[in-house]
């Protein structure tokens, strides 16, 4: 009993000493361990990224490195700089930390499926013919769902909802119809999402409590049973995005059950974005009537008067352009979408910046981009970045409002143009795939 104790004393001191004796050498970044030995900055990052890095951006400029549960994480927030990082796939690799993460949070290992193999085969299903067709399914089953859920409303014809449970259950359920093979257990398969999706967080983080662990792992097992596909069963004939992404995993010699589980995964990577996304911007136009009006005024131009609007949605959003509802959605998802680009650093790295200046990274530490902070709130970019404001990514060509209006990309910082204004797609080799569907979803 001593000696185990004396043991792990003993590891407990090593691990201390190991990441609380590093320090900064010549050509590294600031280097920020904070107050606690080897767990450093991990409950401030934890708790609110955004504001504990915009602190660290104020104390030591665009790069510097922070110490987090004995993880040294050299945060990079000069959007100039994004490119050195993203486009190195030799030195920076995000496969390691994207494996880690689903096996801890969908039990779900991959192996032998390379992220390249992987990105190819869907992107075919997004893009040109497969994506026209998919945008119409979505746009059917938005349609019918709108319908049927209006059946179940009281003899007075009104139901009540929250927002944003009614953006995210019908974009969720549209979604799930236009991709997944069963058909009938929509809503209990959102419900039971919208439990798993809560827990997610504390899951990627290792922080659920006893509770929640058994909430999250019932979760877990009840959607890879709903998600499990008539296919599997003896094969439905049909010819669904599952049944080819079934295709894919099977070609890649994945056992049944990894196949099973991998449905959870795409079914979070595809699903859990559009309803939050548009409960934003459905959020900021009623709050906001000038916007709201300018939208509407924008759509009533769309449609010619012998064309009905509703049934004819999705060809008149794929033929005409709406530089100012696309506005409003940039404008929406700068304001909210915070994602962390991370890479891990697999060799030792001198990272050149847009400033000219030469840093040395470490092999084994972590680089993270976080463009919440800069550009999409640095005020050097966007003036009053807090404020929603519908026309800041429209440009106004002629001479009477509204007329001529397109959709404005170029943004300055001390007078350079920024290569991003906005990254809420994320960028380089892992960018988000179903962007184009994504943002014809929300339209309609
Ligand atoms: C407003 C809605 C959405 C937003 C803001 C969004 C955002 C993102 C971001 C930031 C990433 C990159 C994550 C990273 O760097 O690790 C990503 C990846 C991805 N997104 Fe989206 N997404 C949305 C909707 C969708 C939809 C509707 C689909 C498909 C139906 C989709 C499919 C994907 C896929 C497959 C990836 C993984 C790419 C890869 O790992 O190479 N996304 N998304």
């Amino acid at each position: 009993m001593l000696w185990t104790i004396f043991l792990l004393l003993n590891g407990l001191l090593i691990l201390v000493l190991r990441y609380s004796t590093r320090t900064r050498q010549d050509n590294e970044p600031p280097l920020d361990k904070g107050f606690f030995p080897w767990l450093g900055h991990a409950l401030e990052f934890g708790k609110d990224a955004a504001k504990f890095l915009a602190r660290m951006k104020e104390r030591h400029g665009d790069i510097f490195t922070v110490c987090v549960a004995g993880r040294y994480v050299t945060v990079l927030l000069d959007p100039n700089s994004f490119d050195a990082v993203i486009n190195d796939t030799v030195f920076f690799d995000f496969t390691r930390n994207r494996n880690q993460l689903m096996k801890k949070i969908f039990s779900l290992q991959l192996p032998s499926i390379t992220p390249r193999a992987e990105r190819h085969w869907m992107e075919r299903h997004f893009q040109d013919v497969s994506l026209s067709k998919l945008s119409s399914s979505m746009n059917t089953h938005i349609q019918s769902l709108l319908l049927s859920d209006q059946h179940d409303c009281s003899p007075s014809g009104w139901r009540q909802d929250g927002l944003f449970s009614l953006c995210y259950s019908l974009l969720f359920r549209a979604g799930y119809l236009t991709l997944f093979e069963r058909r009938d257990n929509a809503s209990a398969v959102y419900k039971e999402f919208r439990k798993f999706d809560d827990l997610l967080a504390k899951l990627a983080r290792g922080s659920l409590k006893r509770g929640e662990t058994k909430t999250a792992n019932s979760c877990r097992v009840r959607l890879w049973e709903l998600l499990s596909p008539n296919c599997l069963n003896g094969g439905s004939g049909s010819n669904s995005w599952q049944q080819s992404y079934h295709g894919f995993l099977q070609e890649e010699g994945v056992d049944a059950e990894m196949q099973q589980r991998a449905l959870l995964l795409q079914l979070w990577t595809t699903q859990c974005n559009a309803g939050p996304a548009a409960f934003w911007l459905l959020g900021f136009l009623l709050t906001h009537p000038e916007a709201m009006e300018a939208v509407k005024s924008e759509i009533r131009g769309l449609a010619r008067p012998d064309a009905a609007l509703q049934s004819s949605a999705i060809t008149l959003l794929e033929a005409h352009s709406t530089p100012v509802l696309d506005g409003v959605l940039s404008e929406t998802l700068r304001l909210t979408a915070a994602v962390m680009i991370s890479r891990e650093v697999v060799q030792d790295k001198i990272l050149l910046t847009a400033s000219g200046k030469n840093y040395y990274l470490r092999k084994g530490d972590r680089v993270c981009l976080f463009p919440f902070l800069s550009p999409q709130m640095d005020p050097q970019i966007h003036q009053e970045p807090q404020i929603f404001k519908y026309d800041r990514f429209l440009n106004e060509v002629g001479s009477s409002p509204g007329e001529n209006r397109t959709v404005k990309d170029k943004f300055y910082k001390d007078g350079n143009a920024v290569k991003y204004c906005t990254m809420p797609w994320g960028a380089g080799s892992s960018i988000c795939i179903g962007k184009d569907f994504a943002v014809t979803a929300i339209k309609q």
